[in-house]
């Protein structure tokens, strides 16, 4: 039996409270939610540091050889994983490679990519003998993993690294030095222009170099600047585990592919994270089985177009049927033949553990055949939630931004994914104050805002960004309050139409995933449904699906069904709905 039908069988009322009734009933799945395992450190060998750095510092002044650098741009992405650091540079030792139990501090900023990069650093740093620290002051290395797409994202960086400087001049002589790294797209864009505003910063790692970082953190060790910004076109970590950081996580991020080829003309990511490349289905599928084995719920597959993955990695996926762009839409590149596709992935995945939740993030509305639309629809465990970006409600603007649909291709879609997948729940990113928008651009997109009633949304003002298409061709020429009041009045009208579709789930039943207790209260526990919407509900004892009479509490990682929910009455929040609330 499904153990979703299991659930809905089995339903019980359990509370009526003041504003409408919730009723839940816990579905314990039968594996014991076990926590993720941390993995072994490698035992870290102290050195003698003065003559290990006076030998360093002699082979240093020697140097590597053009032949060196050559090499670790080429680290080959599918290296055996191994808890020693094997064949180092000539001009480094394995040892001065090694963390020698150096505690690192590592801090997040910008989308899941980043989170789950920062679990790819930390499972890279670990193998080499660091030791992870939460807490600052107790820091050797600090890394900073940074996010580029807007100005704001960069100047947040800019403000912390301020922060980091005091603390860095004020580090007791009796202490290693604190060494500070910026990891990801603000090192890549950037460059050596961090370096040399902030002397302070000792290593620099783009987003395809973060298996480079102990030799970086090595060479910073002897009090010299690091950095490696090469981006690759194979890199996608397929052999690195990351490193679950919360033990009671019940849901996952799994990277499936990285960069961007669509090139819109506001975007930097094409520049900071490199051409588009996927990763083998077969190691995706083993990092899901081994998360399925480790209890956890939920896997979000992520990737900067998700939908676009193609895996092209074995001779015979060549040969695999091609699918379709969704009608009415082109792409800025030349048309990529063959490969395993994310309909391929999708089936694959959704199949490993029936009682797994699959979402994923971030595709783009080109990339929505059939197939991939069917699945959703039939397979239980694949949520019925897409994110569908539309950045502008005007043809005209989404031309300029080159995004390769008109106003009218991306409405059909919306209603073709409608009638494909009943109740699905629908979100979107929206850019206020693009290149040249005029006010009646803007009506355009309020007026899709209305006519789509999305669920969820993301609504940014626009931020030129030197490198894009939009830098070099376009003019940044509506003011920054036009922008910030136009962005005002998209939110609103988001606002005000989200409560109406988020109505729908009023006195519904809905199956919602337990994350943990609820930040609000110590009473209430915390957690999503099907469409990613927050839902809080009481922590009260209920009926165990699975063993029929025993009364449980609600654990992480337990299906519970809440009955009849209600919304909230918070007008800013409208995904808040008896405890829903927005990402
Ligand atoms: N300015 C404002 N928003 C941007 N985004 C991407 N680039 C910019 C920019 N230069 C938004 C888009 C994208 C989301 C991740 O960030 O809406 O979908
Ligand atoms: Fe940026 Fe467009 Fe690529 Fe998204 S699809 S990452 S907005 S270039």
């Amino acid at each position: 039996m499904h153990p979703f039908q299991c659930v809905l069988r089995a339903r019980r009322c359990l509370r009526r409270g003041p504003l409408a009734s919730v009723s839940w009933l816990l579905l314990r799945t039968c594996r014991a939610h076990s926590s993720v395992p941390s993995f072994a450190c490698p035992s870290p060998q102290r050195q003698q540091e003065d003559g290990v750095w006076k030998d360093f510092s002699s082979r240093l002044a020697t140097g590597p050889t053009f032949q060196d650098f050559l090499r670790s741009a080429s680290v080959p992405p599918e290296q055996p994983s191994s808890s020693e650091v094997e064949d180092p540079p000539p001009y480094l030792t394995v040892d001065e490679l090694l963390g020698r139990q150096r505690r690192v501090y590592l801090e997040t900023y910008g989308c899941q990519m980043n989170v789950n990069d920062t679990e790819i650093a930390w499972s890279i740093l670990q193998k080499s003998g660091y030791l992870r620290t939460s807490n600052l002051q107790e820091a050797d290395v600090i890394l900073l993993v940074t996010c580029s797409i807007r100005e704001k994202a960069e100047q947040t960086i800019w403000n912390r690294l301020h922060q980091l400087k005091s603390l860095k001049s004020k580090r007791l002589r009796s202490r290693v030095p604190l060494r500070i790294g910026i990891l990801g797209c603000m090192a890549e864009r950037l460059k050596e222009e961090i370096l040399n505003r902030e002397k302070m910063v000792d290593i620099l790692a783009g987003p395809d170099a973060y298996r480079d970082l102990p030799r970086l953190l090595a060479v910073a060790e002897s009090g010299q600047q690091a950095a490696n910004v090469l981006l690759s076109l194979d890199e996608t970590y397929a052999d690195v585990m990351p490193v679950q950081t919360s033990p009671s996580a019940t849901s996952a991020f799994v990277s499936i592919m990285r960069g961007c080829d669509n090139m819109c003309s506001y975007c930097i990511v094409p520049f900071t994270r490199g051409r588009e490349r996927s990763r083998p289905v077969a190691s995706i599928l083993e990092e899901v089985r081994k998360l399925s084995e480790q209890g956890l719920k939920e896997v979000t597959l992520l990737g900067q177009n998700v939908n676009s993955f193609r895996d092209n990695s074995e001779v015979q996926f060549n040969n695999a049927v091609s699918t379709n762009l969704s009608r009415g839409f082109s792409t800025n590149y030349k048309a990529k033949q063959g490969g395993l596709r994310f309909a391929h992935l999708l089936d694959q995945v959704s199949r490993i553990d029936p009682e797994m939740r699959i979402r994923f993030t971030s595709p783009h509305p080109k990339d929505f055949p059939d197939e991939v639309l069917q699945l959703i629809r039939e397979r239980d465990n694949i949520c019925k939630q897409i994110h569908l970006p539309a950045q502008s409600g005007s043809s005209r603007v989404l031309e300029a931004m080159r995004r390769g649909y008109s106003r009218e291709a991306y409405v059909e879609l919306i209603h073709h994914i409608r009638e494909s997948i009943p109740g699905v729940s629908l979100s979107s990113d929206f850019i206020a104050g693009f290149c040249g928008e005029t006010e009646e651009d803007h009506l355009q997109t309020v007026s899709l805002l209305r006519e789509v009633q999305y669920n969820i949304g993301f609504l940014f003002a626009y931020s030129m960004r030197q490198k894009t298409r939009a830098y070099h061709r376009l003019k940044d020429d509506i003011p920054e309050e036009v922008k910030l009041r136009r962005l005002e009045e998209l939110i609103t009208v988001f606002r005000e139409e989200a409560t109406k579709a988020n109505k729908s789930f009023v006195g519904c039943t809905q199956l919602v995933l337990v994350e943990g207790p609820s930040k609000r209260s110590a009473a209430d526990l915390c957690g999503r449904n099907d469409g990613n919407l927050k839902v809080i509900f009481a922590d009260v004892e209920m009926e165990d699906a699975t063993d029929s009479g025993l009364r449980v509490r609600a654990q992480p990682g337990d299906y519970v069904l809440v009955k009849e929910m209600w919304q909230s009455l918070n007008s800013a929040n409208p995904g808040s709905m008896g405890g829903v609330s927005l990402r």
